[in-house]
């Protein structure tokens, strides 16, 4: 019953927008949740000391990524078509929100959101923005 009623809305959020854009419409709660993540990466820097995601992942994650010591890394755009993977470092699978919250903790040096946060969730909503319309790509590497 509550899962009809979940799949109702879903049609009608999409069927309103055209499936694929519907993030681009401000009055639905999938463009909320990603523009209040697209706000947590530019801005927020989970109680630590300065930096924001954009400190590293430049242009909101769309650029490349440049870590404080002038190294560069691909852009993390794709990120969400090739997650989970495995992360030799860590020595098992890592998920997008797994990867969220070692940046914070590392990156940001900052308090990690709660796996079943509204700020985990708006995150990884706009992450998954960025990686709209690419291939899903299992394993599969990031591009420049
Ligand atoms: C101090 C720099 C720094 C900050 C700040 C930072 N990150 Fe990262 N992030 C990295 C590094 C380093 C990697 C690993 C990239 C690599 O080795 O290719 C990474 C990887 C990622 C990846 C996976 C991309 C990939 O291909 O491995 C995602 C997604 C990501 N970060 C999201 C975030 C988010 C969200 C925030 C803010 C909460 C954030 N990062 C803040 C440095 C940072």
């Amino acid at each position: 019953m509550i899962k009809n009623k979940m799949m109702n809305a879903m049609v009608l959020a999409f069927g309103l927008t055209g499936g694929g854009v519907a993030y681009a419409d401000n009055a639905n709660p999938l463009s909320d949740a990603v523009s209040q993540g697209h706000q947590l990466f530019t801005a927020h820097t989970f109680g630590g000391p300065g930096r924001t995601c954009e400190s590293c992942h430049h242009a909101g994650g769309q650029g490349l990524t440049v870590l404080p010591n002038g190294v560069h890394k691909p852009s993390i755009a794709g990120a969400a078509s090739y997650f989970p993977r495995f992360n030799p470092k860590v020595g098992h699978l890592v998920t997008l929100e797994d990867q969220v919250r070692r940046c914070v903790a590392g990156g940001l040096q900052g308090q990690p959101p709660a796996y079943d946060s509204a700020e985990m969730r708006n995150m990884i909503a706009y992450l998954t923005s960025l990686s709209q319309g690419k291939t899903i790509d299992m394993g599969g590497r990031p591009h420049e």
